[in-house]
């Protein structure tokens, strides 16, 4: 297994910045980017084919790489640019009447939460954003909390894998069994899962998936992928219409479509699918991601005695991966950021969620301890200097 400073010398970042955001995106690998820029070129050499004729072959051959990546058929699964536009796809294809109740949780990603809360404010359906106790204290208590929510309305449970701001891990497998059970439609958004952990979509019971493989994957922007089961293609209505609809030369599948199909387009990302799940095998990152998981709880609970504040899970594999959100009491996030960015060099995200704000770490293999020491050693200086950071008060 390589070393951080080996493995960072294989992504593009520029040297001076101490990166510890990969969850929100990272820098490709310079393989992967290069196979990116190679199917690009080929693109470019021949465009017309390529779009119209040969693209259908190779993203075929992308999505079996990636169908047998996350365990499903590749017929059940599409490339879309992110998962923004899978929620998308799906809440627009709902035929959701007034009264209708999609539940999720309070700590779902904002632009799902604006997406749902459009649909909904539409159609005269309910969001039903139900509260999950922080910090948590078993899988038992967010599975109860969460059907808290239910009622005979709920057509659709929609909930992260891996949630965003909380950077927390959700019992998704369970929910889905107990959503299944009483006949609700389940969606899950696992935008942070492939790559991070494990991911088996034959396992879970679940009607539409999605992920990103343009985070851990660290395929090139633009890569993801919504799965939905043979049943539930059927509810999908094409989010952009264009060729694929009433195709003049249909394939044996709506779904790919029209999905498949939205207008010229540079499809490259998709292709490069093959080379990312390459890349993690060659690189050992079942090996590099054990590595960045222990370096992330040995450090969570200095970083939480430094803030006053208390982890939002106990820290385990089972709530944490490769992300860990230390909640901080700031009445100036945004400010706390940019400081953190211009003048320490440091890519953190801050997010606001509700009453809390959550300084999120994420640990890629590139890391080391001393990336962490960076950030410790800029909040103990912003700390003594500055008013921005009350520790351990509200
Ligand atoms: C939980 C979650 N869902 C979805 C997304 C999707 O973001 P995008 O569609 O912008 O790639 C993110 C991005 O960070 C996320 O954290």
């Amino acid at each position: 297994m390589l070393t951080p400073q080996e493995l960072r010398n294989l992504f593009l970042f520029r040297s001076d910045i101490t990166f510890l955001n990969f969850g929100s995106f990272g820098s490709c690998p310079k393989p992967i980017f290069e196979e990116y820029q190679r199917w690009q070129m080929k693109l470019e050499a021949d465009p017309v084919q390529f779009i119209t004729v040969l693209g259908t072959h190779y993203l075929k051959e992308a999505r079996e790489a990636l169908a047998a990546y996350v365990h499903c058929q590749a017929e059940d699964l599409v490339f879309v640019v992110n998962p923004t536009f899978a929620v998308n796809a799906v809440a627009k294809s709902l035929n959701l009447q007034p009264g209708d109740e999609i539940l999720t949780t309070n700590i779902e990603y904002g632009a799902s939460d604006r997406t749902w809360d459009f649909v909904c404010g539409e159609t005269g359906a309910r969001y039903v954003r139900q509260p999950i106790q922080l910090p948590i204290v078993s899988k038992e208590q967010i599975i109860e909390d969460f059907f808290k929510g239910l009622s005979d309305k709920t057509k659709l449970v929609f909930i992260s894998q891996i949630t965003s701001a909380t950077g927390l891990i959700l019992p998704v497998k369970e929910i889905c069994a107990i959503a299944k059970a009483k006949g609700i439609l389940t969606f899950i958004d696992g935008a942070h899962v492939p790559g991070q952990i494990a991911l088996n979509l034959s396992e879970l019971a679940v009607d539409f998936y999605t992920g990103a493989c343009h985070k851990w994957m660290m395929a090139p922007k633009g890569c993801s992928f919504l799965m939905a089961t043979k049943e539930a293609q059927k509810l999908l209505k094409p989010l952009v219409v264009s060729w694929g609809y009433k195709s003049l030369y249909p394939s044996d599948s709506l779904f790919l479509d029209h999905f498949q199909m939205s207008g010229t387009r540079d499809f490259s990302a998709f292709l490069t699918i093959k080379k990312s799940i390459e890349f993690l095998q060659e690189y050992e990152w079942e090996k590099v991601r054990a590595v960045c998981h222990t370096l992330l709880l040995e450090n969570a609970p200095r970083f939480c005695n430094l803030l006053g504040t208390q982890p939002l899970a106990p820290l385990t594999s089972e709530f944490f991966a490769q992300l860990f959100s230390i909640p901080i009491h700031t009445k100036e996030p945004e400010k706390l950021h940019r400081l953190l960015v211009d003048t320490y060099r440091i890519e953190i995200p801050l997010a606001r969620e509700g009453e809390n704000v959550y300084l999120r770490y994420s640990v890629q293999g590139f890391n080391s301890q001393e990336d962490l020491d960076v950030l410790y050693d800029a909040l103990v200086d912003i700390i003594e200097k500055t008013d921005l950071i009350a520790v351990g008060k509200k």
